[in-house]
């Protein structure tokens, strides 16, 4: 199985050590990094509760450390308790209330300053008004924000209170809105009337509405917040505007004291079947890992301002937006914008600007980026950057050289950084300051993450440059905890294949002499499009609930800027294949998923390749939707000549 996305690599033999001057002036030493690996390789449970003592302040100290007595449902630092948004602010206003905690550019270009000392009074004001509107302890809450102060405001308020919030991104559709409030049972929405992004108006209330014209029977109070100033209809009984909701609100608000394992929040990410996982994290061990990962990884200090591009929707945005920086106590840039808006230079802009040290983006913009022309960074000093990072998708050596060369003037250790939803925080990646790195390579697991490579048989892959399973050995404290209301499906999808101490992380990958990791694609039905995962299942249901439709199969492809595209077969009930119907059902894609599911391609056909058991033979639509030459033996197809038809060019 892990062999069908296993792609040859061209081997990779530039390496660069972190400059000379750049470890001189990190705050974390390679010494101090050589001190955590061997202090995690020890004594794994001493090391991360040594690390939750030092960097957590917690309201009630914790005596157990790891408890595996029900693996693969592990719990950490169980009977200590805190509060999430008291480590995020509160700790701080007595030493740093005056710090800038958020530089925010709005799409239009208007930038607010919000310090410590103002983010936890909106906090505290919005969480008197959650709960003056019903919502407490448990209760779901479902955040459908642009990208925006008040989304994390929103995220920390409902720390604040012990609520668990479940954000959906601001891109997906009426239908996945509902799906997500629904599964989650959320009892309150927080949304805003609409933002713009790119200059287009985002009607993200209206959205909201056609999701709760069905289904949604859970949620009693919808609390919007005037962004757009667009034509909203507002439901009597229902709908508070936000400005309403905070008005007469104490800026104090005693924080909801929970237990290290309360869930923190939910988010919901694609899986090899058609319905999205809600995936579950911990307070405590959650946090852990933010901190840590931030400081580690970015050497993020006192004096940097950090800027993360991606959207509180994901959970990038969740772990290094609204929690990482701010458990820090650090500055950071928040942006509601798009790259290239108004013009291709935005990022290098805002870069020098905001004077930008550490930047964190995915591969897909850098790719796009670079494609626009090298005129745009070179308008720009960016001399203020000390580290760049990547995520959520492999990126390729050129688009890694560009970054280095003409964004970070070399000077600029990258890291590229592997994790995903469930791992909560980086896994696999460099230390800005300490490790040597290899375009391409996600390098090393971090101190107190035991990664490895294992064949199907569980076998650990001792042979440098071949492939094998991604899995983690030892649970780690910022893990998810479960999938919202299915523990089944957890411990099935993450500990069903070897046993229950061994994650597995749906990618392949391997690992070079030096014991190097690099990611080559995931092993099950995910494709990743810019960063973004969606599973051909999903994109399979929109499509077969179309009425035109009776049968399709999703595969992916690469794409030069995307990374991978969808690309769909399709057989018709009675429609003739026509341009305008590859459209339809294109747009009918989005309309039912969001945008980053609709395909790159459509193909019409009488009939999909099966086995003659009646499996699809995805392996060789993929090699089809490639227009790669059919190598494979097609004699156990059941309709043969099926394939012919496949490789005419679709719309
Ligand atoms: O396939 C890996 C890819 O993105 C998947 C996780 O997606 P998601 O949960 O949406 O989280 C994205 C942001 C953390 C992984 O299973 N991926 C993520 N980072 C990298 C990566 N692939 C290669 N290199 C990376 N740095």
């Amino acid at each position: 199985m892990a062999d069908n996305k296993i792609e040859s690599v061209l081997r990779e033999d530039r390496q660069f050590e972190p400059p000379r001057s750049f470890v001189d002036g990190a705050t974390l030493k390679p010494a101090d990094v050589k001190a955590l690996r061997e202090a995690a390789a020890a004594d794994h449970e001493g090391f991360w509760a040594a690390q939750a003592r030092e960097k957590i302040d917690w309201h009630k100290p914790f005596s157990q450390v790891l408890d595996d007595s029900d693996a693969p449902f592990f719990k950490w630092f169980a009977d200590g308790e805190l509060n999430v948004s008291y480590n995020c602010l509160d700790r701080h206003l007595a030493t740093k209330g005056d710090k800038t905690a958020v530089i925010f550019e709005g799409d239009d270009g208007e930038v607010e300053h919000i310090s410590y000392r103002e983010l936890h009074a909106r906090v505290c004001r919005f969480a008197n008004a959650l709960k003056a509107n019903g919502l407490g302890k448990g209760d779901r809450a479902v955040v459908y924000m642009p990208n925006i102060p008040q989304a994390m405001v929103t995220m920390l308020a409902c720390a604040r209170i012990g609520a668990i919030h479940s954000v959906v991104f601001g891109g997906f559709s009426a239908i996945s809105l509902r799906d997500r409030i629904d599964d989650a049972e959320a009892k309150m929405l927080i949304t805003a009337d609409g933002n713009y992004r790119g200059g287009k108006l985002i009607p993200l209330k209206e959205t909201t509405d056609k999701a709760l014209s069905e289904g949604c029977e859970s949620i009693e109070k919808v609390i919007v917040y005037k962004r757009a100033g667009a034509d909203v209809t507002m439901t009597e009984g229902r709908d508070i505007w936000w400005h309403d909701a905070i008005d007469g609100q104490s800026d104090e608000c005693e924080p909801e004291w929970v237990g290290a394992e309360h869930p923190l929040f939910i988010l919901y990410t694609s899986g090899s079947t058609g319905k999205p996982k809600g995936i579950q994290h911990s307070s405590g061990g959650y946090l852990l890992g933010a901190i840590c990962t931030s400081r580690w990884v970015f050497d993020y200090g006192d004096d940097d301002v950090f800027w993360c591009t991606a959207d509180v929707g994901w959970i990038t945005g969740h772990t290094y937006i609204t929690y990482g920086p701010t458990a820090c106590g650090g500055t950071q840039v928040m942006f509601e914008g798009v790259p290239t808006y108004p013009e291709p230079d935005r990022f290098w802009k805002m870069v020098d600007t905001h004077q930008v040290t550490i930047f964190y983006t995915a591969p897909t913009a850098i790719r796009a980026l670079m494609k626009q022309g090298d005129e745009y960074p070179q308008r720009h000093a960016l001399d203020s950057l000390r580290v760049l990072g990547t995520v959520g998708e492999p990126i390729n050596p050129e688009a890694w050289m560009w970054y280095r060369e003409m964004i970070g003037h070399e000077k600029c250790p990258i890291v590229d950084t592997w994790w995903q939803t469930e791992t909560g925080g980086h896994m696999i990646t460099p230390i800005a300051s300490s490790t040597s790195t290899k375009p391409g390579s996600v390098t090393h697991a971090l101190p107190g993450i035991v990664a490895d490579i294992l064949d199907e048989s569980g076998a650990p892959v001792t042979d440098a440059n071949s492939g094998g399973i991604l899995v983690m050995t030892k649970p780690w404290p910022y893990m998810l905890r479960n999938i919202w209301g299915d523990p089944e499906r957890y411990r099935e999808t993450y500990f069903g294949m070897f046993d229950a101490h061994t994650y597995v992380a749906g990618d392949s990958a391997q690992r070079d002499e030096q014991g190097n990791f690099r990611i080559l694609g995931r092993i099950d039905d995910v494709v990743n499009i810019s960063g973004h995962r969606m599973g051909t299942m999903e994109v399979e249901s929109a499509l077969v609930a179309h009425k035109a439709v009776s049968e399709a199969a999703v595969v992916s492809r690469p794409h030069e800027i995307k990374g991978e595209c969808i690309v769909a077969f399709v057989i018709l009930k009675n429609d003739d294949p026509s341009d305008e119907l590859a459209s339809e059902l294109r747009d009918w894609v989005a309309e039912q998923l969001g945008a980053i599911a609709k395909p790159e391609e459509i193909r019409f056909a009488d009939g999909l390749p099966k086995t003659r058991s009646g499996k699809i033979m995805r392996r060789l639509l993929r090699t089809v939707a490639r227009d790669e030459e059919i190598t494979s033996d097609v004699s156990t197809l059941e309709n043969p000549q099926i394939i012919e038809q496949l490789q005419a060019k679709g719309s």
